[in-house]
């Protein structure tokens, strides 16, 4: 395991004006991956950006695109988002009954398989896909918006997310997203992967944001 996080930038708090410039300036500030928040405005009360948007942006960053779905019925998405250039895409637990389907799809494509639940989402709902998933996207605010506070009640699920990995020999990468910064990445140390959007973008400096949260899991 390695001593540091990776840092997965949440483009969501990007400026959208200028989304090739952006995407230079986190290569240049060694960002490992981009995080895309896609947002529907049914299964989550906000609408973002869909995969025209990462296609376009594909051409502009040779970092891993993360692809969060927070999105109804992404079945129906699957292959935009893959055609897109997704590296990896999460889909929601709560948003499909045919999650299996997305992940066959995805496997086929050769793009890694993410699963992701709400705060009040219990792990059990995601229990019968551990074996097969590359990455679980732990929400530790109610998906939708930048900017919210952090949810100490869900640390216990990425505890409880790593033990079963070691338990059962998996292979998933644990991801926490949402309120994430320098108060709150020293509390999930058991994760893998940190996505943070207000405490990059907000910063005067990327490199210095992003190399800060790096060292909060020593
Ligand atoms: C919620 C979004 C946010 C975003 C991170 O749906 O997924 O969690 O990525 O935003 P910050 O880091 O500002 O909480
Ligand atoms: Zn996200």
């Amino acid at each position: 395991m390695s001593d540091t996080f990776l840092i997965a930038p949440s483009m969501l708090s990007s400026d959208f004006a200028n989304l090739a410039g952006e995407l230079e300036k986190l290569k240049s500030a060694q960002a490992d991956w981009i995080h895309w928040d896609v947002m529907d405005g049914h299964f989550v009360p906000n609408l973002t950006f869909g995969a025209p948007v990462i296609k376009k942006a594909r051409k502009s960053s040779p970092l891993f695109f993360d692809v969060h779905l927070m999105i109804e019925q992404p079945e129906k998405y699957i292959t935009d988002f893959i055609k897109a250039g997704s590296d990896s895409i999460t889909i929601h637990v709560e948003s499909t009954k045919k999650a299996e389907e997305c992940f066959k799809e995805m496997e086929e494509s050769g793009v890694k398989k993410g699963i992701s639940l709400r705060p009040k989402t219990d792990l059990k709902d995601i229990k019968p896909f551990l074996s097969k998933v590359d990455l679980v996207l732990v929400m530790t605010v109610e998906p939708g918006f930048g900017g919210q506070s952090f949810m100490n009640s869900q640390i216990d699920k990425i505890r409880e997310l790593k033990n079963i990995r070691e338990k059962n020999n998996y292979n998933y990468q644990i991801e926490v997203d949402g309120g994430v910064s320098e108060v709150t990445a020293p509390l999930v140390k058991e994760a893998d992967v940190l996505v943070a959007g207000s405490f990059i973008f907000k910063s005067d400096d990327y490199k210095t944001a992003i190399e800060r949260l790096k060292a909060c899991r020593k």
